[in-house]
């Protein structure tokens, strides 16, 4: 009898789960949102307007997304890097990377969508396109990522008009920041809080900007003073251009700083006294940046770092004894500078440490 009643409870357990499957089915799809036709049909125009190339994508998760649009209903909303308002049915989220090659200009279909919240066209080819004055159409942006996407040109005045824009990245292509400049994206755009770029003015107010990454671009001159107008500034990095000049001493007042990289510019610091009181600094790389002097005693209070690059620089001076205090550290890598010394004993302390190198060649204890 026994089995029997357990197949009865087995068979009564599978049409539960399948009922309250149908269920949660019936739910769902009664709230999912249904395209609007205009949109769906500015989209499928767009997908039209342009030809699919895998040659003009280099990321990890590269593929075809529009490929599969109207072979899979015409519901927009169900497309692949579509996402629609579950209220009102309108497309808020585009991620249209990779694959795409073509032009775009003002009558691009694309600028249909002024519901849009985040618009990515990372890592296609727009065949040097200027970005169309009808950016500003996308008054709700929150997002926009142009990265990598081969438009060239000045950006337009209309980008302004992005007051709610919280992320900006326009790296790697081949734009111009004249008028508009830097500075009055950066003053005017006042939700800022990322910015991903090639240029680097002179900036005149405080904003909120957290994320500056300018780093991998051909950006030369000096690093300006005025830098430390970014008080929320938690992440900088402006490593592999061609900076040159004194390293600020302004960057002292960037006390927010979590991450600064430097490395691998023409600038120059005869200290690193500057910082001292950027405490909460973890990760510091100032590789190849013509650094002069001593690593500071201050450096013991930076206790939060993880990781310290600072190779191939002019620093003098013993390897500090105090090293194997800093025991969060991850990576220390001092290796290619004119310092001396035993390994100092207090290393040994540092059982995170994952890349550790002081010298280049063999040790020799002094
Ligand atoms: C703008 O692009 C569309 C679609 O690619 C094209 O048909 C049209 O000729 C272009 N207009 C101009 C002025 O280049
Ligand atoms: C069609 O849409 C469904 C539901 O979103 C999805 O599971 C399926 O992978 C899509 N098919 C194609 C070819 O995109
Ligand atoms: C790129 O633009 C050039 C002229 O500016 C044009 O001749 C060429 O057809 C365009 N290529 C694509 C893929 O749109
Ligand atoms: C922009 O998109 C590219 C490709 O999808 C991605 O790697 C990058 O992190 C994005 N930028 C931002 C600021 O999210
Ligand atoms: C887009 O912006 C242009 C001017 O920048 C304007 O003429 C047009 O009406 C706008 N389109 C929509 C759909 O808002
Ligand atoms: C910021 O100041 C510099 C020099 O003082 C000036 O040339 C630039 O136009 C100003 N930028 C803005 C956006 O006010
Ligand atoms: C610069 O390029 C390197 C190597 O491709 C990459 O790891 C790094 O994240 C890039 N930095 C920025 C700020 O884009
Ligand atoms: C830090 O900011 C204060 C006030 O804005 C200024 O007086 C001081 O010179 C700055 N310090 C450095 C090192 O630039
Ligand atoms: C680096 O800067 C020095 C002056 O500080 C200059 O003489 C030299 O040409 C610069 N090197 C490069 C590669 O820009
Ligand atoms: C560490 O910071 C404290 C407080 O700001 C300061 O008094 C002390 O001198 C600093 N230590 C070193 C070694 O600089
Ligand atoms: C470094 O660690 C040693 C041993 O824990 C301690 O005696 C010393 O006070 C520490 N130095 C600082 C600056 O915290």
């Amino acid at each position: 009898m026994e089995p029997s009643l357990d197949l009865f409870m087995f068979i009564h357990l599978i049409l539960l789960l399948f009922s309250f499957d149908l269920v949660v089915a019936a739910a769902a799809s009664s709230k999912q949102p249904v395209c609007h036709g205009d949109e769906s049909s500015a989209l499928l125009q767009f997908k039209e307007s342009l030809i699919l190339d895998s040659s003009v994508s280099s990321g990890p998760n590269a593929h075809p997304k529009v490929k599969a649009w109207n072979t899979n209903g015409s519901d927009c909303c169900l497309w692949e890097g579509v996402e629609c308002d579950q209220a009102t049915g309108y497309v808020i989220n585009l991620d249209l990377s990779s694959w795409l090659h073509g032009s775009i200009n003002s009558s691009c279909s694309l600028f249909r969508l002024v519901h849009l919240h985040s618009l990515n066209l990372a890592d296609n080819d727009f065949n040097q396109s200027m970005i169309p004055p009808e950016v500003g159409n996308f008054s709700g942006l929150n997002q926009l990522n142009l990265s990598l996407s081969v438009f060239s040109g000045q950006i337009p005045q209309e980008i302004l008009k992005l007051s709610k824009l919280e992320s900006l990245d326009l790296s790697g292509n081949a734009l111009q920041l004249r008028n508009p400049d830097l500075g009055s994206l950066v003053d005017m755009l006042s939700n800022l809080k990322q910015l991903h770029l090639g240029y680097l003015p002179e900036f005149n107010q405080s904003s909120l900007l957290e994320l500056l990454f300018v780093g991998n671009t051909s950006f030369s001159g000096n690093l300006p003073y005025s830098i430390d107008s970014l008080k929320s500034l938690h992440h900088l990095d402006a490593s592999n251009c061609q900076f040159s000049g004194l390293v600020p001493s302004s960057l002292a007042n960037l006390t927010q700083l979590t991450y600064l990289s430097l490395a691998f510019n023409n600038m120059s610091s005869w200290t690193l006294s500057w910082l001292d009181k950027l405490t909460k600094l973890s990760y510091l790389d100032l590789d190849q940046t013509n650094l002069y002097g001593n690593i500071p005693a201050s450096f013991q209070n930076l206790t939060r770092l993880s990781a310290i690059r600072i190779r191939t620089n002019q620093l003098t001076g013993r390897f500090p004894s105090w090293l194997g205090n800093l025991t969060q550290l991850t990576v220390l890598a001092l290796s290619e500078n004119n310092m001396y010394g035993p390994v100092p004993e207090s290393v040994s302390w540092l059982t995170n440490l994952q890349i550790f190198e002081l010298v280049s060649i063999p040790l020799v204890a002094l």
